[in-house]
């Protein structure tokens, strides 16, 4: 990760929105250019430094209200689980979504996207996950769907019905799961409403058992897994996502070594979310162990109301390298390809390579690549392009 390989002073063609050509700009490669296109814009990127957009394979990006008290009682001493446990969290996301409409939710998630788009992002995954019940769940999906079909960034979806046991199940998680299992997976799959299959697997949620069992049974309905990991204590989540052949597990920040050297000789990504660590002060991943066993490791922001209210891939990239020391380049590949591959879309986004949709950021003159991450928070991006647009001719 750390090679990522950067060209100075480069050039790069788009053609019909993908990338068709690039390299260092030598007068015989001009030449060539020449020869080979037939010029019609061009613009200048100066000094600045050119990305693949980031893709965000991460998020609870469809949400209803905010919940910035519960912030405010944290500020106060109450931990997460406190709050949880008093009835906040998830389950005080789940009471508003259930009363806000198909179209509201729809227009609130594109305003967020479409932010998320200005800084920078090129590819998303979002998650259901604030319905807890059948039809709530059914809406969030459709919501997604529905910005799927608009939005001009792939979008992949994941059902994430087993965020936690809504309250009219309290005490009774298997017949949750059975609700689940039996009548949504059956109609989300007629539906094609959800590439993903995702679960909270933490103590006061679902168990490691509970997981790897209901995953197996989602990979029967046509979707891959995704696990909602070792966030808060080890709970086992990584061992059953590796088990039923995860795409990505995601969180972490209780994984064991034995976890670590598990996933290195899996085909699953591990997905680090530092946005939610830190906003929940939660001790630090081990990112560094991951990348020396090999691992192919991920970030995304985790958008959500609760444990990371910002979208903002600039920011999870900065903090992936002051809070992980992941150097510079590693969190841009962490970013990019790597988060591509943890949403399946790697043959198409991620990276800037012949063929593959022309989504890319040109930053502010820069002295070089690691300055990006450097200058945390700070608004660097000078112009996106999508398949080969600017923003403004997008109407964005
Ligand atoms: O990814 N960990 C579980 N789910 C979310 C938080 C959900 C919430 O608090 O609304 C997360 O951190
Ligand atoms: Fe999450």
């Amino acid at each position: 990760m750390d090679k990522a390989p950067v060209l100075d002073d480069a050039f790069l063609v788009v053609k019909h929105g993908k990338f068709a050509a690039f390299g260092r700009q030598t007068p015989e490669a001009l030449a060539g250019l020449h020869d080979r296109f037939t010029i019609g814009e061009v613009f200048d990127a100066q000094n600045g430094v050119v990305l693949p957009s980031w893709c965000d394979a991460h998020t609870h990006t469809v949400f209803a209200g905010s919940r910035e008290q519960e912030f405010v009682d944290r500020m106060k001493g109450l931990s997460y689980q406190q709050i949880a446990e008093r009835g906040g969290g998830i389950l005080n996301s789940a009471d508003r979504l259930r009363q806000t409409s198909e179209h509201d939710l729809y227009v609130a998630a594109l305003e967020r996207v479409h932010d998320m788009i200005r800084m920078g992002t090129g590819a998303i995954e979002i998650k259901s996950g604030y319905g807890l019940d059948e039809a709530s769940e059914l809406k969030m999906l459709r919501v997604i769907r529905r910005l799927r079909e608009t939005l001009p960034i792939p979008v992949r979806s994941t059902f994430l019905g087993a965020h936690a046991v809504p309250r009219e199940f309290k005490g009774d998680r298997s017949a949750y799961l059975a609700l689940l299992t039996g009548n949504l997976f059956p109609k989300i799959a007629s539906e094609g409403l959800a590439d993903f299959c995702d679960i909270f697997c933490e103590q006061g949620y679902f168990s490691a058992e509970e997981s790897r069992e209901y995953l197996a049974a989602a990979v029967r309905h046509g979707m891959r897994p995704k696990v909602h990991a070792e966030q808060l204590s080890r709970s086992g989540g990584i061992q059953a996502g590796i088990s039923v052949g995860a795409i990505s597990v995601d969180h972490l920040e209780y994984a064991s070594d034995e976890d670590i050297r598990s996933l290195a000789a899996s085909e699953t990504i591990p997905v680090l979310l530092p946005g939610a660590q830190l906003f929940l002060g939660l001790q630090a991943p081990p990112a560094r162990r991951m990348i020396a066993a090999g691992n192919a490791v991920a970030l995304s922001t985790d958008f959500n109301p609760g444990s990371s209210p910002s979208g903002n891939m600039n920011l999870a990239v900065s903090l992936a390298s002051i809070l992980y020391k992941m150097t510079p380049r590693e969190a841009i590949v962490a970013a990019t390809l790597n988060a591509a591959a943890a949403m399946g879309v790697q043959d198409t986004h991620g990276s800037i390579g012949i063929g593959k949709a022309a989504n890319f950021i040109v930053t502010k003159p820069l002295d070089s690549v690691e300055a990006y991450p450097y200058y945390f928070g700070q608004p660097l991006i000078r112009q996106c392009f999508l398949n080969g647009r600017t923003l403004e001719s997008l109407g964005l």
